[in-house]
């Protein structure tokens, strides 16, 4: 039995061009799906997994990120004098332990290989989890855990995978497939973002990852790969051969919030999924939806 890993990292430097002009002075990871910034579901999911120890690789303008797991003092001062008892308990209840968190910056945004091996001397020689906050994923049990219990018994490296419609392999990892078993998928290689006529297969990560310490040795030769960036999956690719690697398929769904129409599906779904505003998500969607000329589907 393997021990999955007590720590997580979650890269949150990037710049978030894609949702300018929101991103300009305020992180993308602190977009708000209905009420809830992205990173704080990502935290939610890794401490319900069991994660005691959190690392935030950072950059510049990324401070409100640390504020918001933080004491709010004046926040609080208002609160209570409010007598706002669930407001009140609801941050107490997000902020992380003193000593449970680190930031570190990430100078150069070099890719998500650099982002985590920027991490490494804070991490100990064992297994790590990997979470990007922009792969949002609604489950009855979190992502991350399903795939520490696969873990226990397959050790190696793991990452998250569904299959994706084979136009959109070029903007994923995809997996070289070479046999399935129940939820994992072994694979002999890893390509990140292949074109789709040269993709091996249409099995795709999604941002989880568990990591073997032999990735961060590979992330130390700092070789540049698909589009010029140090890329995790040609890390974890050059393990492949001393250490397993397991596409794990999960239960759940997951939100592309990285995408605007991703991230517009996921305030829906989450409405619709929350007790306070099902109700009237429902009759927002259905008006929407009646208005709409016929044979248009929604999400095109
Ligand atoms: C990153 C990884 C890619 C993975 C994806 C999941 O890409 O490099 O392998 O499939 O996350 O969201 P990015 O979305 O940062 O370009």
């Amino acid at each position: 039995m393997r021990r999955p890993p007590r720590t997580a990292i979650f890269p949150v430097g990037g710049l978030g061009t894609r949702f300018l002009p929101a991103t300009k002075a305020m992180p993308k990871e602190m977009l708000p799906v209905v009420d809830k910034p992205l990173i704080q579901y990502a935290v939610e999911e890794a401490r319900a997994s069991g994660i005691e120890e959190f690392i935030f690789v950072t950059g510049r303008g990324k401070s409100s990120i640390e504020d918001h797991f933080d004491h709010g003092a004046e926040l609080t001062e208002v609160l209570s004098a409010r007598g706002k008892e669930t407001e009140l308990r609801a941050s107490r209840d997000m902020m992380l332990e003193p000593g449970q968190v680190a930031y570190i910056r990430q100078q150069d945004p070099l890719g998500l290989g650099h982002a985590v091996w920027c991490a490494r001397r804070l991490i100990r020689d064992e297994a790590v989890a990997v979470l990007l906050a922009d792969d949002l994923i609604m489950a009855k049990e979190p992502c991350l855990k399903q795939m520490m219990d696969a873990y226990r018994v397959a050790g190696g490296n793991m990452a998250a995978v569904m299959d994706v419609p084979r136009a959109e392999t070029n903007r994923y990892g995809i997996l070289d497939v070479v046999g399935e078993e129940g939820k994992l998928a072994a694979a002999k290689g890893l390509v990140e973002k292949p074109a789709p006529e040269d993709a091996p297969s249409t099995l795709s990560i999604i941002g989880r990852y568990i990591l073997d310490p032999l990735v961060f040795t590979e992330l130390d030769r700092q070789e540049a790969g698909a589009g010029g960036e140090i890329q995790l999956t040609d890390a974890i690719a050059r393990t492949i051969g001393r250490v397993p690697f397991h596409g794990f398929r999960f239960d759940g769904r997951r939100f592309d919030c990285g995408s605007k129409a991703g991230f517009l599906e996921a305030n829906i779904a989450f409405a619709l999924d929350r007790d306070d505003l099902a109700q009237a998500m429902t009759d927002i969607v259905r008006r929407y939806a009646k208005a709409l000329p016929p044979g248009k589907d929604a999400a095109s």
